[in-house]
């Protein structure tokens, strides 16, 4: 992977042609929005290809026969150059990371606050709890479990960029996920809200973790509690003042030094291991979200996002990062299952978001909000209908005459009216959401494929395509190639007509290289080559997409 040269022109070439057709149908106010050519080949298809395999896939911007993207930038080779050239240095008096508080507002905390408190809480970490910054040893483990917040995010940018390794977990993550972490990486030292704080402390005795830093107040019982059990606790704050007065130089960590281990919190099965996951392996999947955006699409410092997705969530991260880079601003909003959907919506609609990250459960939710109070309208039904004619003829219309009737309304009430992109992570959901979102919020809405092992996400679907295939997941990320093996016990195989079908298998920088301490398991999911084996069922369209038919 030393090419560099031929992954920027490759790139540089590549884009040129890409904005010349898409900038020369979008002024055609009745024409697509891009030009078809465009949708009709949303993958580069290798010509070789092995017995019992389909084609290489690989995204149209880094063909096959150049290296993968790893990076965009010579300059940046790790997720800490990456934050530390964002709006770390360009944007340090905007604001970063907001949080809704008691008080019944947003609060927003700029870049230069965020990014002091980091440095003290490294120093703070490496002091109080004797962390020491060796990639792949537990000493350097930092377990985060909690809600994403202004102090979580000062937390991950102060081990991203000292060579500590952050170990997310869900706020939500039932006892023996959080038990099975604990132990499973040996963590000596956990973040922790308040709120989860009794729940902690019932789960570390007998384990290794001797520090907990409670991201808000101790009450006294939990004092008592920890006293009894040995741990040491220290509030954010007075960690921060520790490590104020703490004289521990910064560490800068390596491309391929260790920056996470993440656990998949959300599938059924029992917990498996931790993907250990490299700088570069997260960096990569973070360059290529910047590069695929179509110049008009651009993410900037003045987007917003909303994010509410768990902690421990990769396309969540992997979304931040790319805000983290550009200097825009992240209003956090937790996802919990008792929720009431229209109270968070009210919140949502304050902070105005432009960008939203979310999974299928809250994005149902909105939906039947919708419907329950609009769809009963003949205005709404008569110009979803009308929406869903012009997406046939490649059009996302947002200012007809219903929009100004009933749409913009929804807009406003629901997420404030400024929302243009929704992120939607993994929907295995037979019910497709994305064409309803599209129509009714005006918005461009992208589906992704993600996984903990893949540091993010391996395909996205493109923007403008909106006629899709709704269990469709969009082409392969300029980071990562996809094939498919065949799957004969299942009937699945790379001769099946119309369209090769099989496992979906992956190679790629943003590829992890193991699970933690795992390697038999390791070895189940990975071959030789690289490749890690998804275990989804998938089945690849002459268009280029990738269409999810299940798991294994
Ligand atoms: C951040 O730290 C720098 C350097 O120590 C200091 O000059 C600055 O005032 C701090 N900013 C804030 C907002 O605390
Ligand atoms: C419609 O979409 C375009 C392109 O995203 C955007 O610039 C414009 O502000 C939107 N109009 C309304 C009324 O939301
Ligand atoms: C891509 O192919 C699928 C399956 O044939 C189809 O449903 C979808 O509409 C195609 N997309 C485009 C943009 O042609």
């Amino acid at each position: 992977m030393s090419g560099f040269e031929l992954d920027t022109t490759s790139y540089t070439l590549l884009t040129s042609i890409l904005t010349a057709a898409a900038l020369l149908s979008i002024h055609n106010t009745k024409g697509p929005d891009i030009h078809p050519l465009l949708l009709n080949t949303q993958s580069d298809v290798s010509r070789l290809r092995h017995p019992g395999e389909s084609a290489i896939y690989r995204s149209r911007m880094y063909p096959n026969g150049s290296p993968l993207l790893s990076t965009f930038d010579r300059s940046m080779r790790t997720l800490c150059d990456l934050y530390e050239a964002g709006g770390l240095s360009k944007q340090r008096t905007s604001p970063f990371v907001g949080k809704y508080t008691d008080s019944g507002a947003w609060e927003w905390t700029t870049y230069e606050v965020i990014s002091n408190k980091s440095k003290h809480v490294q120093a703070g970490l490496r002091t109080w709890a004797g962390l020491v910054p060796v990639s792949g040893n537990e000493s350097s483990f930092v377990g985060i479990y909690a809600s994403n917040s202004p102090e979580t995010v000062a937390i991950g940018l102060a081990c991203h960029c000292n060579g500590l390794v952050t170990v997310p977990i869900s706020a939500q993550a039932t006892s023996s996920h959080v038990s099975h972490v604990i132990k499973d990486t040996l963590l000596k030292v956990l973040a922790v809200d308040p709120v989860n704080l009794e729940r902690a402390l019932s789960l570390v005795p007998g384990t290794n973790v001797k520090y907990i830093v409670v991201l808000g107040s101790i009450d006294a019982a939990n004092k008592d509690a920890a006293k009894k059990a040995g741990i040491e606790l220290l509030t954010f704050k007075e960690l921060e003042v520790l490590g104020q007065s703490s004289t521990v130089e910064a560490v800068r960590p390596g491309p391929n030094d260790v920056a996470s281990i993440m656990f998949d919190s959300t599938s059924n099965q029992l917990s498996k291991s931790g993907a250990v996951l490299t700088q570069k392996n997260l960096l990569a999947n973070v360059a290529s979200y910047l590069m695929v955006l179509p110049p008009q699409q651009k993410i900037t410092s003045n987007d917003r996002l909303l994010h509410n997705l768990p902690i421990d969530n990769v396309l969540g991260h992997t979304i931040s990062s790319v805000f983290y880079y550009v200097g825009g601003s992240i209003a956090f909003e937790a996802d919990e299952p008792k929720k009431d959907v229209k109270a968070t919506l009210s919140k949502i609609s304050e902070a105005k978001p432009t960008i939203l990250v979310s999974g299928p459960h809250f994005l149902h939710q909105v939906k039947e909000v919708i419907e329950s109070n609009y769809g009963n309208s003949f205005l709404f039904r008569r110009g979803f209908n009308k929406k869903l004619e012009c997406f046939k003829e490649g059009r996302l219309v947002n200012d007809s005459k219903y929009d100004m009737l009933v749409f913009r309304d929804i807009r406003q009430t629901l997420f404030g009216g400024n929302l243009r992109v929704v992120f939607i992570d993994n929907d295995d959901n037979t019910e497709p959401i994305a064409p309803f979102l599209r129509a009714v919020l005006g918005v461009q809405v992208l589906k992704t494929f993600n996984r903990a092992e893949t540091g993010g996400t391996m395909t996205a679907s493109m923007f403008y395509d909106y006629n899709a295939d709704t269990a469709a997941c969009g082409a392969p990320l300029p980071c990562n190639e996809l094939k498919l093996t065949d799957l004969t016990e299942n009937g699945y195989t790379a001769e099946d007509k119309p369209n090769p079908r099989g496992e979906i298998w992956v190679r790629g920088n943003n590829v992890f290289s193991g699970y933690w301490n795992d390697p038999t398991s390791t070895s189940d999911v990975m071959d030789a080559d690289g490749w890690f084996m998804t275990g989804m069922i998938g089945e690849v369209f002459p268009n280029g997409t990738v269409k999810l038919l299940g798991r294994k």
